[in-house]
């Protein structure tokens, strides 16, 4: 029976694939772990099962590898910019992941967005708990109409194509920037001139250091300013500051944020910000797919402590 440190509540059944094993943890008030008590149960256990707010760095790969004993990491998430693949690969540690159970999710949580900071959903809904609304007026809460509007899909991966699916039933013309030409009608092979050309921009790229502030103040000026900006991905891909200020300023329409630079904190200027719909990291949030992801980590977590390679293994870069 190997020892599986599992660091977070997960939702029923999740775990039900590593049933012949001895499971560690979470907390029972469900707190996260400390980076001192990740690492001393890092090296005292065969497997440990994590969420995204859990680091993984360099540091605890040593410490699980000191101990004789991690053989993999699962990450109930299909980023993984929270944990230091290349040390893991380094000491012969298995990072895992959670692709293609959370794209339709995901997809759709984007689109609420684009739909939400499109039609100013949000300011209007204020109004109205706030007291503010005072009757129907047809010069309120004007905002651009989706259907028929240009989007610009960043990163063009599972989640990016399911974007660009829900986008053809509202008639949208869908632009993708990606590294490579997938072939699909729409590839545009510079960054700027996509963010120029469209009245909706949803970001799909994984984080990590090649895409921090990929769309910086530099990049947020070229959009239109009638244009809506969602982020779904990772927060540090957006400058949080340039993005607030280019949002006071009435430089861009609207935003819609489902991730944060430095979550959960919220630059506090974004909260202020006219215009913006703010979520708490939910993309995948829905009951059977938070389900699928932790079923999947803990299959693949039970594969390997079975000697097996299960297909989620994720290489560094
Ligand atoms: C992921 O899986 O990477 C999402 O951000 C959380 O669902």
């Amino acid at each position: 029976m190997a020892r599986v440190l599992v660091t977070r509540r997960l939702p029923d059944g999740g775990l039900d694939p590593l049933a012949a094993h001895e499971l560690i943890g979470p907390n029972a008030d469900d707190s996260p772990f400390t980076p001192d008590q990740l690492r001393a149960h890092a090296s005292n256990v065969d497997a440990i099962v994590c969420v995204l707010t859990d680091k993984i760095d360099a540091g605890l790969i040593a410490a699980g590898a000191s101990g004789g004993r991690l053989r993999v990491v699962a990450n109930v998430a299909v980023g993984y910019d929270n944990i230091d693949v290349r040390a893991a690969s380094d000491h012969g540690v298995v990072v895992c992941n959670t692709p293609g159970v959370l794209d339709e999710t995901t997809a759709d949580l984007a689109f609420t967005l684009i739909l939400a900071a499109s039609r100013l959903a949000h300011d209007a809904e204020t109004d109205l708990r706030t007291d503010r609304w005072h009757g129907w007026g047809i010069t309120q809460y004007l905002g651009r109409d989706v259907h028929g509007a240009t989007l610009g899909i960043v990163g063009y991966g599972r989640i990016g194509r399911a974007v660009a699916r829900r986008a053809a039933g509202f008639d949208m013309e869908v632009l993708y920037h990606a590294r490579t030409d997938t072939g699909a009608p729409g590839y545009v092979a510079d960054l700027d001139e996509l963010l120029a050309r469209s009245d909706v921009v949803s970001l799909h790229v994984p984080g990590g250091d090649t895409t921090r502030h990929l769309i910086d103040a530099r990049r947020l000026a070229l959009m239109k300013p009638t244009a809506v900006l969602v982020n779904t991905a990772r927060g540090p891909v957006v400058d949080e500051g340039a993005l607030a200020d280019a949002l006071h300023a009435g430089r861009l329409f609207a935003a819609g944020l489902d991730v944060f630079e430095r979550e959960p904190e919220v630059h506090p200027q974004l909260l202020s910000a006219p215009r913006t719909v703010l979520l708490p990291h939910i993309g995948s949030a829905s009951q059977a797919t938070r389900t699928r992801m932790a079923r999947l980590a803990a299959s693949a977590v039970a594969k390997v402590l079975d000697g097996g390679v299960p297909p989620n293994v994720v290489q560094p870069a």
